[in-house]
């Protein structure tokens, strides 16, 4: 394992008050307390346009990637949109390839307005497969989350340490052995 393992976390709400960003800044704590450097990549500050195969280099991409290549691990969090994760991280997944998550850990987090959003999750996972990163079998889902927090602070003693944990597990994994390829991943040609 390096010695502090550096996790960047990426957040897929632009709103200012996203409850998405606050709870993978929460996770970044929990890396933090773990040993960890942890910085949060806010899609806020990247010009990361809906993205075109023919202008792959466009607005903040290559910024962007460059530090989810330096990162030892990822958080990826998103807000459930139509039962899945938003359009705004799928885009910033978009830019990135095999060169940014090829053996990365990832951990994954998951935000509702209403119940459980085990599906953006579940989509989540899938997509880290195709791109063969290690994903952390602790996931974090938090429903319902206009009652979750108070002050940006977490309600929810339990959830919030779930969330911590999330972060305490992407140093502990951060230098695992990748496991072998996914077949999933020898199809993404896109990736390359
Ligand atoms: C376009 C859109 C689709 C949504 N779809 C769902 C959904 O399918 N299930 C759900 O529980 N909440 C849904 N929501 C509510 C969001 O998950 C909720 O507002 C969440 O807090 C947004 O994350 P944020 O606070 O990080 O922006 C949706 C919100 C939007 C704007």
């Amino acid at each position: 394992m390096p010695d502090s393992p550096h996790v960047v976390g990426v957040a897929g709400s632009l709103r200012d008050t996203s409850y998405t960003r606050l709870s993978v800044s929460r996770a970044l704590d929990g890396v933090r307390r773990a040993g960890g450097t942890a910085e949060l990549l806010d899609l806020r500050e990247y010009d990361l346009p809906t993205y075109d195969a023919d202008r792959s280099a466009a607005g903040d991409a290559d910024a962007f990637t460059a530090r989810i290549r330096e990162a030892d691990a990822v958080v990826l969090g998103t807000p459930m949109y139509h039962g899945s994760y938003s359009s705004t991280l799928k885009t910033a997944l978009d830019y990135c390839g095999f060169d940014e998550f090829e053996d990365e850990t990832v951990g994954l987090l998951a935000v509702a307005g209403g119940g459980f959003p085990v599906t953006a999750l579940e989509h989540l996972r899938s997509v880290c497969r195709a791109l063969n990163a290690w994903v952390i079998p602790h996931q974090v889902a938090l429903p319902n989350a206009s009652d979750q927090f108070e002050n940006g602070e977490f309600v929810d003693d339990g959830l919030e340490r779930r969330t911590l944990v999330l972060g305490r597990r992407a140093v502990q994994y951060a230098d695992i052995e990748p496991d072998p390829d996914s077949f999933e991943s020898d199809q993404n040609v896109g990736a390359e």
